[in-house]
């Protein structure tokens, strides 16, 4: 037990006993004889936000993390005292605040202990700059484990780590280095089979040590602005998940084609070149929707400008690549060249929009085009003024989409390689420095990028990619991790970061495939598509100072390979899709780490590689050179061999043959897979039938598609097809429900169902309680039928 003595001796401050309780509603403050107070924010019965204050004084609340259309609402609060502590009450927690030291803790209804304050807050004052560094430390257990943290290159269970946020360009960065491109302070706690989660909302540099520097403490400290944290209970961590996403929000539905395969590399140009590229495409028969140009589009790396050398005409140059089925894609920094002869530099001189340094003078740092200056995406005129710099781009040239890249922002030639400290930040009327705002910058940047080519690419749906990230960026854009390394371990490392981020409610993620940096061979390449197919963002980029990395530069086995594995993603588009609309609608990952699918199974509390695509497809990436499978883990459960349909039963490790051409996959029993045609850009070909794929199992599955115009706003209006399917198998027979919402008419009329697993042979069919001829509905040897997309039911009975 530390004593107080220590603590003073270490240079902490830390409250002493309460001597005021009051009460606002759902607001709660307890204040100590030495002018700390404690405020306790109910917001759900499961979501507690506690935020302390020092010298009785709180800062003016203000998050850009927290998203304004979260949930709220509570339906029991109690608070009742006794000699030693206040016991609050919510409908699924108790909390105890200590009277003589302001500690919490915090119980399910059940009575278990989920999360209790070691020292609890203290803090230490900052002579240096304004405000204190302040902490928080909380007891954790012996079998406790902590995921989340967004894109950390490290094992996904963080015990035994300590870890920082501060949004940083970290070309070809290492694993276990840290930190990376992404600040999302929030993590999950696993203990004894329940699942709690703390997300700091502080934008200063948070430090988190999870039982690392001392082993039963899990601390984290921030070197400014308020100890303020939402503390989440599950006990799932489904449920932690979704609250934490519905807190900090989800994005709308991305047009369909966002979810294609893209194709970019620093950086394709003429257009010759990047005309080139996209007919390759054609002739070679690889489905891609997108192709991006990097910096060297611009004139002099002046953003919002064209090097009229290499792109004569952008306007017909888009036009032409979009009846071949491509989107472009262009990018665009924060750093703006210093020159009085561009009219984006004069416009934000002299409106004063650009950031400045402590004493007065504008901010500069080098970037691409030499010196710059940087707007202050803090500032909402800021924000205004940049959204109006896309017209031109999105509504006259037909440009479809924007990439924001270093805005961390990332400053060449300085040892921080970002903007000095002192820097001046708006904050939305809240002025500060560089420390508060660092970590924010990116996301109001694009999120004034989002607002921009939302507007002008209306009526249609915006697509805006993003480097750096602070938690609720997901809101506005999508992501990849940054400049990886053409190595089998960074393989490795963009598969934890995937499924790290998903947890962190990040999920419309990828990674560079095949590595931004230096050369891939082959084998590599082809073992990073398998596993890039299965991210919600699927891109091929590299740095392009070396060998190409198209899907056809590795020669015409690999590129086969690569053709089927983007097929295959063609295919399950609609799967895909249905998975983006249940991670805006329900705030579920796309991606689900073992753990995630299956907490009470300790077995999953340590693995890395397994991951369930959606929620019923698994997939395991193959990681090392000459692989011929793997051994892996089938978590438990009925699950088939994509490939031979065999049936395994999970809760073991099993080796999984994968030559080159393959890889792991599992379907869950029962699941129902929807496929479409493969098209080589989305919208290439009417959808004339839609392929669901089904999984007998032995009882019931639920499983659900959603289609609607893949693009444009009439799904806000009901104009969506959302089905859902009950599966009952039984010994010898098979009933599919659909149950279904939305006004959309799919193009379709009918549905074609492959059937596996199927334990008996069939013998009669019912649609809708009418018996049906069987040879009217049975295609191909036995277990494929076709039937109308309107059935309510569909009974299949047989002999064993
Ligand atoms: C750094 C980005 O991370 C990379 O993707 C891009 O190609 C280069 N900047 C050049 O713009």
């Amino acid at each position: 037990m530390i004593t107080n003595t220590e603590l003073e001796y270490k240079g902490n401050l830390y409250p002493n006993h309460i001597v005021e309780f009051t009460q606002d509603t759902d607001k709660l403050y307890f204040t100590t004889e030495n002018g700390v107070v404690l405020q306790i924010t109910i917001l759900r019965g499961s979501l507690v936000r506690f935020r302390y204050a020092t010298n009785y004084n709180f800062e003016p609340d203000f998050s850009y993390a927290i998203d304004p259309d979260s949930t709220m609402g509570y339906s029991k609060l109690d608070v009742v005292e006794n000699n030693s502590e206040y016991i609050i009450s919510t409908a699924r927690l108790s909390i105890l605040v200590d009277k003589k030291t302001l500690r919490t803790q915090i119980s399910d209804i059940e009575g278990n202990i989920i999360n209790e304050d070691e020292l609890g807050f203290h803090w230490e004052e900052n002579y240096e700059y304004g405000g204190n560094t302040v902490k928080m430390s909380k007891i954790s257990q012996i079998g406790e484990s902590f995921f989340g943290m967004g894109d950390k290159a490290m094992h996904s269970n963080l015990k035994g780590k300590k870890v920082e946020n501060w949004v940083t360009d970290q070309f070809a960065f290492a694993k276990e280095q840290d930190p990376l491109y992404k600040a999302i302070p929030f993590y999950i706690g696993l203990n004894k089979g329940k699942a709690y989660g703390i997300f700091f909302d502080n934008s200063f540099k948070t430090s988190f040590d999870f039982s690392q520097e001392r082993r039963n403490i899990t601390s984290f400290w921030a070197d400014g602005g308020e100890l303020n944290y939402y503390f989440i209970f599950g006990p799932d961590m489904s449920r932690v998940v979704s609250s934490y996403s519905n807190l900090t929000g989800t994005p709308e539905l991305p047009p369909m084609w966002a979810l294609g395969f893209h194709q970019s590399k620093w950086s394709y140009y003429p257009e010759s070149n990047v005309k080139e590229v996209a007919s390759e495409f054609r002739n070679r028969k690889i489905p891609c929707d997108a192709i991006y140009l990097d910096i060297d589009y611009m004139d002099g790396f002046r953003c919002f400008t064209w090097d009229k050398n290499h792109f004569p005409d952008p306007k017909r140059m888009i036009q032409e690549l979009e009846q071949d089925g491509f989107k472009t894609v262009i990018m665009i920094d924060p750093g703006i060249k210093v020159d009085r002869d561009y009219w984006v530099y004069n416009e934000a001189l002299e409106n004063d929009y650009f950031c400045k340094r402590g004493d007065g003078p504008l901010m500069h740092g080098k970037v691409w085009p030499g010196e710059c200056n940087f707007p202050d995406f803090t500032n909402p005129a800021v924000r205004e003024w940049w959204a109006e710099l896309y017209k031109e781009f999105m509504s006259e040239l037909g440009v479809h989409a924007v990439w924001n890249d270093m805005n961390e922002p990332a400053v060449m030639e300085v040892p921080t390689k970002t903007a000095p400290l002192d820097t001046r930040h708006n904050y939305d009327g809240y002025p500060c420095t560089h420390r508060k705002a660092h970590n924010v910058y990116g996301m109001q940047m694009v999120r004034a990028t989002y607002e921009g080519v939302k507007k002008y690419v209306y009526p249609k749906r915006p697509f805006v990619i993003t480097r750096a990230a602070f938690a609720g960026t997901q809101r506005y854009a999508s992501t990849w991790t940054g400049d990886n390394v053409a190595t089998w371990e960074h393989l490795w490392i963009a598969n934890v970061q995937m499924q790290r981020m998903c947890l962190s409610g990040y999920s419309f993620v990828g990674s560079d495939i095949g590595g931004f940096a230096e050369q891939p061979d082959g084998e590599l390449f082809v073992r990073w598509i398998q596993l890039g197919i299965f991210h919600p963002f699927c891109r091929v980029h590299s740095s392009g100072d070396h060998g190409d990395q198209e899907p056809w530069s590795f020669g015409v086995e690999i590129t086969d390979i690569v053709r089927k594995f983007i097929e295959l993603r063609y295919q399950l588009l609609p799967y895909l899709y249905t998975m983006f609309y249940k991670y805006t609608k329900e705030n579920r990952p796309m991606i689900q780490s073992l753990v995630y699918y299956d907490q009470e199974d300790t077995q999953t509390h340590f693995r890395t590689d397994e991951f369930i695509f959606g929620e019923k497809i698994l997939v395991c990436p193959i990681q090392e050179p000459n692989a011929q499978g793997r051994r892996m883990y089938i978590p438990k459960g009925e699950w088939y061999d994509f490939w031979t349909h065999e049936s395994v039963i999970g809760g073991k490790e099993k080796w999984v043959a994968a030559g080159l051409d393959k890889l792991p996959i599992f379907i869950k029993a029962g699941a129902i897979i929807p496929k479409y045609p493969i098209q080589q850009y989305v919208g290439e070909k009417k959808i004339e039938e839609l392929l669901l794929e089904v999984y007998y199992k032995m009882g019931v599955e639920a499983s659900e598609v959603y289609e609607d115009a893949n693009n444009g706003y009439d799904y806000k209006k009901g104009r969506y097809a959302l089905s859902n399917y009950k599966l009952t198998g039984k010994e010898n027979s098979l009933t599919i429900q659909l149950f279904k919402d939305g006004s959309f008419e799919t193009e379709y009329e009918t549905i074609k169902l492959n059937l596996h697993g199927l334990p008996f042979q069939i013998e009669s069919v019912m649609v809708d309680n009418e018996e049906i001829e069987l040879e009217s509905l049975i295609l191909s040897g036995g277990n494929i039928l076709r039937i109308d997309k309107n059935f309510t039911s569909l009974h299949l009975s047989g002999k064993e």
